[in-house]
């Protein structure tokens, strides 16, 4: 990343000026929440959606909503570049405090932080990637979108480490998501993911899958699938608002299908490709 603009608490200025305290309780803490938004053609895409989720983590971790839609909106679409496909990170924490002290300080002011970057959505119709299970490690919050991401981290981590582009997590047997992602299986002809609760972040790009699915007639569930199902899934994807819909072909080294990204992916991956176009 060059020396982009991003906002800081109220500024528009050049990354390498935006600076924050050390005292920052999402420096000590982890204490703060985050979202990643897609903008496409300079079009913040589910802003309504992104922002609602935004909404509940502020309030899972008591924190106060510094803007009202409106302002974000506009406070967002400041840093975007015309015409291009780019993600808005946005992060706001509790902010800096005098002490370092685990309780909530009294009267200190978030920290409001936004940067741009590019994107580069899976589109290589005869590749997909590779994935590792893993036992899924974090904590009971997975629905709020904290910054406190050391479990996603490590579990990234041992994926690379292991060939592979992504973490496919279970909990007791049971798949949750992915590191940074939600996971979709297409299973007996049915295109399966885990349905919304604590244990997953409710993702935007699963919500616009599946109102793809439910608009197409085909086939879906939001259902547990246990790692033995999922073994036996004829597709597995991974999706996300930075890297879209990417097709699975390898889990723990066993091939998934034909090892090719398969046809439900082909088709979900066009409608996906379609909705887009039609919002620019
Ligand atoms: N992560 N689950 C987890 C744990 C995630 O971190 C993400 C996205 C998703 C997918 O949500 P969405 O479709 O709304 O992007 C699911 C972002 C991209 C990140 O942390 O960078």
């Amino acid at each position: 990343m060059q020396n982009e603009i991003v906002y800081l608490n109220g500024q528009y200025l050049p990354l390498s000026d935006a600076k924050i305290s050390v005292m920052d309780r999402g420096f000590l803490f982890g204490d703060g929440v985050y979202e990643v938004i897609p903008a496409y053609a300079g079009k913040l895409f589910r802003l309504e959606g992104h922002l609602e989720r935004l909404g509940n983590s502020l309030k899972s971790i008591r924190l106060q909503n510094p803007h009202t839609p409106e302002q974000w909106r506009n406070l967002l679409t400041k840093l975007l570049k015309d015409g291009v496909d780019q993600s808005v990170y946005l992060q706001i924490t509790r902010g800096a405090a005098p002490k370092r002290d685990h309780a909530f300080p009294a009267h200190i002011v978030p920290t409001v932080f936004a940067m741009v970057s590019n994107i580069n959505p899976h589109s290589d119709e005869n590749t997909g990637l590779k994935a590792i299970s893993l036992e899924d490690s974090r904590w009971k919050l997975c629905d709020t979108k904290a910054i406190t991401l050391l479990a996603n981290v490590l579990l990234r981590q041992e994926a690379i480490e292991n060939g592979c582009a992504e973490a496919i997590l279970f909990k007791e047997d049971y798949l949750t998501e992915g590191s940074a992602s939600n996971v979709f299986a297409v299973i007996n002809d049915i295109l399966m993911t885990p349905p919304k609760g604590p244990a997953i972040l409710p993702g935007i790009t699963r919500d616009v899958i599946l109102e793809i699915a439910r608009n197409k007639n085909i086939p879906c569930s939001e259902q547990a699938i246990s790692k033995t199902n999922l073994k036996a899934a004829s597709e597995i994807w991974v999706t996300s608002s930075t890297r879209e819909i990417i097709p699975i072909v390898e889990l723990d080294g066993e091939i998934i299908g034909n090892g090719k990204p398969g046809s439900v992916w082909k088709t979900f991956h066009k409608l996906f490709q379609d909705y887009k176009q039609s919002l620019r």
